[in-house]
């Protein structure tokens, strides 16, 4: 594997997109100080190409902090073609890991992937013939994990250098010829139980062949008796056979005499009717000498009728006269009455008009009375307002008089006041009143001021009455008045009731002219004295009438006597039907006769034919019960016979089993050989191809070459000083020599454990093992080329020891196509000749590419 290109988001201490092209570097520094990306992008390769890294197995871990998502894209050489693998994570509730993997031909991605991602992840270390371990124990120097491999144990060391070596094809292979042998042993294990079983069987064909002769003699015993019951049953059905002709004779025979005995009944029913209908025709033709009678009595009626006829016919004529004469009378009759239905109604309707005469005139009297009042109350009303006029003059005086006592009553009281004050002087002289003066003053004015408040109380005393029959007055006044509001309305009853009383007067006048008018009508027609004149041309008419109802009464009696007569030619016609009749049925009858005895003795020799038949027919039910046993013995016969013949079939087919089974065991013994053979194959292949054949064989040559390469590399970095050395095998306590990977490492003053070397010393064993290790990794791929990662190690080195590790990896850069050497440190910065720069930022690491030299 060569990475070509990397591509990184989100990974670690990236962040944005970040890409490195490793195109035209073959030997780097990746360079920056700690914890600015450094391994981050050795392990964005692994992460890719295995999903793993040397510092934690959680991909949630190795995103971006403050990202959900991270993504790495690498494309890498293997072999000859070009790959790109892509992962992407995202974290979330249910994380998320994605794998894309291409081939990438004419700058185009070609999806590889298969259906799961284990598969592709599968595919990816077949590509790469490698997985995470072998790499990181070989190629990869991880940071602080130089000493992977150099300090596993010995069990697990050879299992790495298994994988370097490609062993896991070895191990297939001796699982496959594992299986291969598993698979011989289970044939030959089936075989054997086969041929077992075929023995078994093949013991059993003496007494089969015994078997099958006592079968056969059994299947012939039965076979002969079969043979024997079908020629005697077939004896017996042809008995039946002619028992059941017969027996369809007879039914034939029967059903014939049904038919005969059916003829003669009907042939004797049919004489019968002859017979009657011969008797009734002959009855008939007795009759003879009435029927004649009868037909003669009919001739004669007929003509006088016809005579009748002529004359009835003669007097036709005065009947219609007549006819239209009544019908004239009649509706001169029909006038009168229809008039004096009409002036009865008029009279009726007069008659009750002048029935409300007398109410009218009653009224009228009623009106007249009301207007006479209505004078007298005019005359009253014109009293009372004169009263009324009266009152208001005295009411007037009054008012007028109780002013002027009032007025004065105020001037005395006034004076009073005066008096009671403590001077007061005379209104005559001026001087000032004694005390005797005003007191006779004030008695005086009190005795003035006491008759004037009298007379007041007597005038209203007086006004209230005058005021209650004012208002008397005027209550009289008022309802005289609304009385005398009704005199226009019993003005105009009064004329409209006149107006009524004088036409009614008139129409009494005309009821007494219609009254005569229907007494004259009426005496008309109680004495039938109208239309005379019809009446008296239809008397003349009566005689030729009278005559011409005796005719006609005479007409019809012979007329009934006629349609009496007439049934007499009905029966003269029977009478010639019954003599023509009678004959063909005497014919007829003879005839009859012949038949029915020709019958009769037909049926007498068929009833002998039938119960000969009869008599023959009754043995059919022995012969069936005899031919049913015969079956039945013929059954048991047949299925005896059968399983005679299936003993037979089935030890037959058990010999022919055998006769096969014989063949057959010869060709499994065959088979047998082969496995055997086969088996002893794989066993022998498993143990080549396993751990103690080929793969201790190839390690054994292989570890000598790692070893020398080591060496020569440490004593590069060593100046001769220190060696390595491996060992397979080691001696137990018991003595016993076991299978091992020990690392002997020894310098100038000799062997000692590995963790006994200073820090500076095992780096660089490690180094030494590690690039011989990758170097043989590079072999096996088949392309002598491949990748040497270094992550750190050289912080442990001393100036020298820097120059001479560098010294020793610039010595075998040529046989790596990608060599990178991680470090911080500054004096290595410019001992390569590509230098790949990384710094961390606030926006996460950055890498940068510098050509040193
Ligand atoms: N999930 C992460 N998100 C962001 N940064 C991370 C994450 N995990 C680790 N880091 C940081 O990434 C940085 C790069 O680590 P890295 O191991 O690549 O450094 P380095 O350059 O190899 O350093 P040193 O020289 O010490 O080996 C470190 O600061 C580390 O703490
Ligand atoms: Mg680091």
């Amino acid at each position: 594997m060569i990475p070509v290109k990397l591509r990184l988001e989100n990974f670690l201490s990236y962040r944005g997109p970040v890409e490195l092209d490793f195109a035209d570097i073959s030997v780097a520094c990746l360079w920056g100080e700690n914890g600015s990306g450094k391994s981050a992008i050795l392990d964005a390769i692994t992460w890719a190409l295995w999903g793993k890294t040397s510092r934690t197995s959680s991909s949630r871990e190795l995103v971006h902090l403050g990202s959900d998502e991270m993504e790495v894209e690498l494309e890498f050489v293997s072999g000859k073609d070009l790959y790109k693998v892509r992962r992407t994570f995202s974290r979330g509730r249910t994380p998320q890991e994605q794998l894309y993997l291409y081939q990438v031909r004419e700058g185009k991605a070609w999806p590889i992937m298969e259906a799961t991602k284990a598969d592709t992840q599968k595919k990816i270390d077949r590509l790469l013939r490698m997985d995470y371990d072998t790499f990181i124990n070989s190629a990869f120097l991880a940071q602080g994990r130089a000493g992977e491999f150099t300090s596993k144990p010995p069990s697990e060391r050879k299992e790495v250098l298994g994988r370097i070596l490609g062993f896991d094809f070895w191990d297939r292979l001796e699982e496959k010829a594992k299986e291969k042998k598993k698979e011989a042993e289970n044939k030959e294990r089936e075989l054997l139980g086969e041929l077992k079983q075929i023995e078994e069987e093949i013991k059993e064909e003496k007494r089969l062949n015994e078997e099958l002769k006592r079968a056969r003699a059994e299947y012939e015993q039965f076979n002969a008796r079969y043979n024997k019951l079908q020629e005697e049953l077939r004896s017996i059905e042809d008995e039946l056979h002619a028992l059941r002709e017969k027996e369809r004779a007879l039914n034939e025979k029967r059903d014939k005499l049904g038919g005969l005995a059916k003829d003669i009944g009907e042939i004797e029913g049919k004489i019968r009717e002859s017979r009657r209908k011969i008797e009734s025709y002959r009855e008939t033709i007795r009759r003879e000498g009435e029927v004649r009678e009868n037909l003669e009595r009919l001739q004669k009626v007929r003509r006088a009728l016809e005579s009748l006829r002529v004359e009835i016919d003669g007097l036709k004529p005065f009947e219609a006269k007549a006819n239209e004469l009544e019908r004239k009378i009649a509706e001169e009759r029909s006038r009168l009455e229809g008039e004096l239905k009409v002036l009865k109604g008029q009279e009726a309707e007069l008659a009750r008009d002048i029935a409300s005469l007398e109410v009218y005139r009653r009224a009228l009297a009623e009106v007249e009375e009301g207007l006479a009042l209505l004078d007298a109350q005019e005359k009253e009303a014109e009293e009372m307002e004169n009263k009324l006029e009266k009152l208001a003059e005295e009411l007037n005086s009054l008012r007028r008089e109780k002013d002027l006592a009032e007025e004065e009553a105020r001037r005395l009281t006034e004076q009073l006041e005066m008096l009671s004050q403590a001077q007061v002087n005379c209104p005559l002289c001026g001087h000032p009143l004694s005390s005797h003066r005003k007191e006779e003053l004030i008695g005086e004015f009190q005795n003035r001021l006491g008759s004037i408040a009298a007379s007041v109380r007597e005038r209203e005393q007086r006004e209230m009455e005058l005021k209650r029959e004012r208002e008397e007055v005027q209550k009289r006044i008022q309802a005289l008045q609304e009385s005398l509001s009704r005199r226009s309305e019993l003005v105009r009853k009064k004329a409209g009731l006149e107006e009524k009383i004088e036409r009614m007067e008139e129409e009494a006048q005309e009821l007494e002219k219609l009254r005569a008018r229907i007494r004259e009508i009426e005496g008309i027609l109680q004495s039938g004295s109208y239309a005379l004149e019809f009446k008296a041309e239809r008397e003349a008419l009566e005689e030729a009438l009278s005559k011409l109802r005796e005719l006609e009464e005479r007409w019809d009696q012979l007329s009934k006597e006629e349609k009496g007569l007439s049934l007499w030619e009905r029966e003269a016609q029977k009478l010639e039907d019954a003599r023509e009749f009678c004959q063909v049925l005497e014919k007829t009858l003879v005839e009859l006769e012949k038949e029915l005895e020709r019958k009769r003795k037909e049926k007498e020799d068929l009833e002998l034919e039938v119960r000969r038949l009869e008599k023959e027919v009754a043995y059919k039910a022995e012969v069936e019960r005899r031919l049913k046993e015969k079956e039945r013995e013929r059954e048991e016969a047949s299925r005896k016979r059968d399983d005679a013949w299936g003993k037979v079939a089935s030890v037959e087919s058990q010999l022919k089993r055998i006769a096969e089974l014989k063949s057959s065991r010869e060709e499994k013994e065959a088979e047998l050989r082969q496995v055997r053979e086969e088996k002893g194959l794989y066993q022998e292949l498993a143990e080549a191809v396993g751990k103690n054949g080929v793969q201790a064989m190839i390690i054994d040559t292989a570890l000598p070459e790692i070893e020398r390469e080591a060496n020569a590399l440490l004593a590069r970095m060593t100046e001769g000083r220190m060696q390595v050395r491996f060992e397979t095998q080691k001696s137990t306590q018991g003595g016993k020599v076991q299978e091992t990977l020990e690392i002997k490492i020894s310098d100038e003053k000799g062997a000692r454990d590995y963790k006994l070397y200073s820090g500076g010393e095992s780096f660089r064993v490690d180094l030494a093992i590690r690039i011989a290790l990758a170097r043989l990794l590079a072999r096996r791929a088949g392309a002598p080329l491949s990748v040497l990662f270094v992550d750190e190690g050289f912080g442990t080195q001393d100036a020298d020891g820097l120059d001479k590790v560098v010294e020793a990896i610039n010595s075998i850069r040529d046989e790596f196509k990608f060599v990178l050497v991680i470090t911080h440190l500054e004096e290595l910065k410019e001992m390569f000749p590509v230098r790949i720069e990384v710094t961390k930022r606030p926006s996460g690491s950055n890498i940068e590419v510098v050509r040193v030299w």
